[in-house]
Order: structure tokens, then sequence, then C-alpha cells
């Protein structure tokens, strides 16, 4: 599994003061929310005798086992035992580097454990440009992280899979930060629209890529967070922000109609995904779009 931030929840599903657990990683994550509103994500079993922490409950701004009463701080310090004044050095549950931004909870995840880098999703998500998430996609499929990321650059499948022609150009743009971003531009014909159009891909995260596409003034923003739930199964959530800019009817429409061919594309690639192999030295023809600049770029998440 490669290193990086991934959502393991929107923020809308964990309300204060909810406890519950989560699989991702190829284990489970205990997922909680202060009563102020922070979140804390704990691995599952408590430091004392191994209580499963996820039928605990919040006090304030802890979490309580639910065997002896052991409250853990936002840290994973045991901060109160409620029948010893003494607290053990050693009494501490381990959390996992977490970040919320703009209604997604992401964790800072490698499996050497080496140390973490900074999230590289901007904050855009909230911009002012984007009026909050319309719609939410969610699919559980038997693949790797990469192999979407793939296909975001597979030009020749845009036709033979989802009929949708191949773009009439695509420009790469690198930023400082280690991300960059794919511009396709449609003469006509994408999403069933007979109109011109510009499709741009963030590549932030292994798990995360943020696309924009602009059809004229009309515009919608899409979150695709994949997170792996094991070595061979990835929960894909996707999210889709209308523009500001424009009248809810508008708005509303453009995300109904991007909601729903996005996920027919996305519907046609999954039994593709599921029953394919992942070939390190594949046969490529010249037109095959630029494959090989996603691989490099992975290369660095293991
Ligand atoms: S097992 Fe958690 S407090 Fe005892
Ligand atoms: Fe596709």
């Amino acid at each position: 599994m490669p290193a990086g931030w991934y959502c393991v929840a929107y923020s809308d599903e964990l309300a204060p003061g909810e406890v519950k657990s989560v699989r991702y990683f190829g284990r489970e994550l205990v997922l909680a929310r202060t009563e102020s509103g922070k979140a804390m994500v704990t691995d599952p079993h408590c430091p004392h005798l191994g209580a499963h922490m996820a039928a605990g409950k919040i006090i304030g701004e802890r979490i309580a086992c639910p065997f002896h009463g052991w409250e853990f701080g936002v840290e994973g310090r045991c901060e109160r035992i409620p029948y010893d004044e003494t607290i053990p050095r050693k009494a501490k549950i381990h959390t996992w580097l977490h970040e919320e931004r703009d209604g997604f909870l992401f964790v800072y995840f490698d499996p050497a454990n080496r140390s973490p880098r900074e999230n590289r999703v901007p904050s855009e998500l909230g911009d002012s440009k984007w009026r909050g998430i319309m719609r939410r996609r969610e699919w559980t499929i038997r693949t790797h992280p990469q192999e979407l990321f793939e296909n975001g650059l597979d030009a020749a499948h845009f036709e033979f899979v989802h009929g949708i022609g191949q773009p009439l150009s695509s420009d790469i743009h690198e930023f400082d930060d280690g991300t960059w971003s794919a511009h396709h531009r449609y003469e006509r014909g994408l999403f069933g629209l007979r109109m011109p159009a510009d499709l741009t891909i963030h590549y932030c995260e292994p798990g995360v890529h943020l696309t924009t596409v602009e059809i004229g003034r009309l515009a919608v923003f899409i979150v695709a967070a994949v997170t792996p739930i094991d070595e061979e199964t990835q929960h894909q959530r996707v999210a889709y922000f209308g523009s500001a800019n424009v009248p809810w009817p508008i708005r509303e429409a453009m995300v109904s109609l991007l909601a729903f061919e996005t996920s027919r594309q996305f519907e046609q690639d999954i039994p593709i995904w599921e029953s394919k192999v992942y070939l390190e030295n594949p046969v490529l023809c010249s037109n095959d779009g630029d494959i090989a600049r996603i691989r490099r770029w992975f290369a660095q998440f293991y």
C-alpha cells in the first residue's frame, strides 16, 4: 500500500460525542469526536487490558474505555483512571496523525512507518468558488489505488470504454509541492454535451485527486478519495461540489449530470480493474497517453 494521506470518513459522519470503528489499511481504526468537536483516530484496543475502544464513550475531551473507564486525551495519553491517582507512564493509546479539511477526515498511513510529510491536498476545497458537497457516491472495488490514477491518463480507453472520444489536447502542469495536474481540452462530446469542455485533474496524494470540469462558465469540482481497506480492496469516495457563481437550479442540474455521467463511466471501469493484472513492463504505443508519468510519480509513495 502506498504511503500518504487518505480519507477515512467525511467529517459529518462523526458527530461530537460519537465513537465508531472503521476498517482501513488491513486493520481497524477507532474514530471519535470530543464534545468540543476535535476528531480522534486511535488503535482499536486499550493498552490496559485490551478492551475494544469502539464500545467506549466520550467524556468531555477524552475517550473512556468501556472496561475499566480509563480516559485518554486527544494525544492518546491516559489522563484519568477512575479508581487510581497514579497513572502509569506507559498508559497511552496509539493515535493516528490526522487532519480535517473541508468536510474530509484524513489520516496519514505509511506501511513502513517512516516520518510523515505534509498533506498535499490543497485547502481550495473550501474555496468560496464551490458551494459545499452536493452529491456523494461510493464504491468498494477489488483493485489498487494506482490503477484508479492511471485511468485518468489512459487516453485510449476514453473512447473504447467510455465512448467520450480523445481530448483535443492535454497539458501537464507540475507544482512546487510535488503535485501536478493534467488539463484535457475536449472540443465536444464530453458527458453527452455537444460543447467544448475542460477537464483538469490535480494529482495530490496517492489516495486523492481533484477534478474540475468546466463547460463554458459552468463548473463542477469533484474530489475522488480512494482509501485501501486492505491490500486488495479499495474504498472509493467521490464528492461533487457545485459552482457558487450560478443560480441554484443550474448548479443542481450540472452536479446531477456530472454525478450521473462520471458514475456511469466509473462503473464501466470497475469490471476491468477487478479482473486485470498490473504489468510492470506494459507494451505501449505512442498514442497511449502518459501512463509512464503517473507511474514515476506514484513510485515515491512506496
Ligand atoms: S481495558 Fe481499558 S480500561 Fe481496562
Ligand atoms: Fe475510465
